[in-house]
C-alpha cells in the first residue's frame, strides 16, 4: 500500500468573533476562569449568511488552489463533520458540486468527531490505493454553535465554528504511519434528530483524562510504527480542544512545548476542524517547508483517537 502526503491546506473562519467576555454577559463565567481553565480567549460563529457547508466548500476550494491542482484532479472527496447543514445532501456532495468535483468519484461525509479529519485521511490513503486515481481532498469543518446550549457556561464557552481542508496526493517514498482507535462512550454527547434540541453535554473531568492518557500513546504508536521520534518532525499539531491538556502531555512526555503548535486561543475547539485549520496557518505563516514531517493527533467523542505521521509536501 502507497502511503499520502500533503500537497495544500485551506482554511476557513466565519466572520463573528466572540470573546470570553462576549459570553460573560450571556452566562455566568469570566475571561480569567475560561482563560486559566482552557487557554481560550475567543472563538467564531456562523451569522445567519453563513455555515457549516458554505465554510467547507470555502476551505476546500482555497486546499485545491494551493495544491496547484485543479478541481478535476480530485479523486475522492471526504469531509469530516458532526454539525452539517443536511443529513443529507451530505456536506462533501455539496463540495462536489460547489467546485464542480468530477462525478466519477466517491464524495461522503464522516463522523468520527474531533478525530474526523484524521480518520479521513485515512479512509482516503485506502481508497486512493484502491483506485487509479491520486489525489484526495479531505475536509474537517464544523458549526458547533448549532449544537450549544447557551445556558450551559460548562460546554458553551469551549466550542467554535470553523473549516480545514487538505489535499493529499499518494506518494512511494514518503514516510508515514498511522493509528485509529474507539472505545464507544457518552462522555461527549450530541443526541441526534428526533432529540430536538440537540445540545452538546460532555463529563469534562472524564474527557480531560482520557485526551491526556490517549495523546502520548497515539504518539508512542506513531513513533513505533514510523521510526521516527516527536522530537524529529517539524510540529506536533494535536486537536485543540483546550491548553491544558496539551500542557500537561508535553509535561508528562518531557517533551519539547515549542513544538507542540496551540491555536485554541483564537478559535476555540472547532472538533473536526481543529487540526486542518492548524496546518494552514502553519503553511500559511511559512512556518512549514516541503518535506517538513509532522505529527498530527486526534481525540474526542465516540470516544475517537486517531494519529498521523504525514510529510508536508506544499510549495
Ligand atoms: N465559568 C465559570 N465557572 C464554571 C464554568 C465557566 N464557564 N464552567 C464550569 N464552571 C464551574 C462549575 O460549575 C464548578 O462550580 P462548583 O464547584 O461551584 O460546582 C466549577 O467551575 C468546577 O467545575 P469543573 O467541571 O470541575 O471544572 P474543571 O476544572 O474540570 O474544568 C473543563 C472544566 C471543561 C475546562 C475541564 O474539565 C476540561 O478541560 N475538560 C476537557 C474538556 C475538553 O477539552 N473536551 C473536548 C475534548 S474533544
Amino acid at each position: 500500500m502507497k502511503n499520502i502526503e500533503i500537497l495544500g491546506t485551506g482554511r476557513a473562519i466565519p466572520s463573528k468573533v466572540v470573546t470570553n467576555d462576549d459570553l460573560a454577559k450571556i452566562v455566568e463565567t469570566s475571561d480569567e476562569w475560561i482563560t486559566t481553565r482552557t487557554g481560550i480567549r475567543q472563538r467564531y460563529f456562523c451569522d445567519e449568511n453563513e455555515s457549516a457547508d458554505k465554510l467547507a466548500i470555502k476551505a476546500a476550494c482555497k486546499a485545491i488552489e494551493s495544491s496547484g491542482l485543479n478541481a478535476q484532479d480530485i479523486g475522492v472527496c471526504i469531509c469530516a463533520t458532526l454539525s452539517g447543514d443536511y443529513a443529507t445532501p451530505s456536506m462533501a456532495c455539496m463540495v462536489q458540486r460547489e467546485l464542480g468535483l468530477r462525478e466519477n468519484i466517491a464524495s461522503f461525509d464522516i463522523n468520527a468527531a474531533c478525530s474526523g479529519f484524521l480518520y479521513g485521511l485515512e479512509v482516503a490513503r485506502g481508497m486512493l490505493n484502491g483506485s487509479l486515481e491520486k489525489y484526495a481532498l479531505v475536509v474537517g469543518c464544523e458549526q458547533l454553535s448549532r449544537l450549544l446550549d447557551m445556558t450551559d457556561r460548562s460546554t458553551c464557552v469551549l466550542f467554535g465554528d470553523g473549516a480545514g481542508a487538505a489535499v493529499v496526493r499518494l506518494s512511494e517514498d514518503a514516510p508515514y504511519a498511522s493509528t485509529l482507535g474507539a472505545r464507544g462512550g457518552y462522555e461527549i454527547l450530541a443526541e441526534g434528530p428526533g432529540k430536538e434540541p440537540s445540545h452538546i453535554k460532555m463529563q469534562g473531568q472524564d474527557v480531560f483524562k482520557f485526551a491526556t492518557s490517549i495523546i502520548p500513546l497515539c504518539i508512542k504508536e506513531l513513533e513505533e510504527k514510523s521510526g521516527y521520534s516527536s522530537g524529529d518532525v517539524s510540529k506536533v499539531i494535536c486537536h485543540q480542544a483546550n491548553e491544558r491538556i496539551i500542557d500537561f502531555v508535553v509535561r508528562r512526555m518531557k517533551a519539547d512545548p515549542d513544538r507542540f503548535y496551540k491555536n485554541m486561543d483564537r478559535y476555540g475547539n472547532t472538533s473536526a476542524a481543529s487540526v486542518p485549520i492548524a496546518l494552514d496557518e502553519l503553511a500559511e505563516s511559512g512556518q512549514l517547508s516541503s518535506g517538513d514531517l509532522l505529527m498530527l493527533v486526534g481525540f474526542g467523542g465516540g470516544l475517537t483517537w486517531a494519529g498521523a505521521l504525514i510529510r508536508y509536501a506544499g510549495r
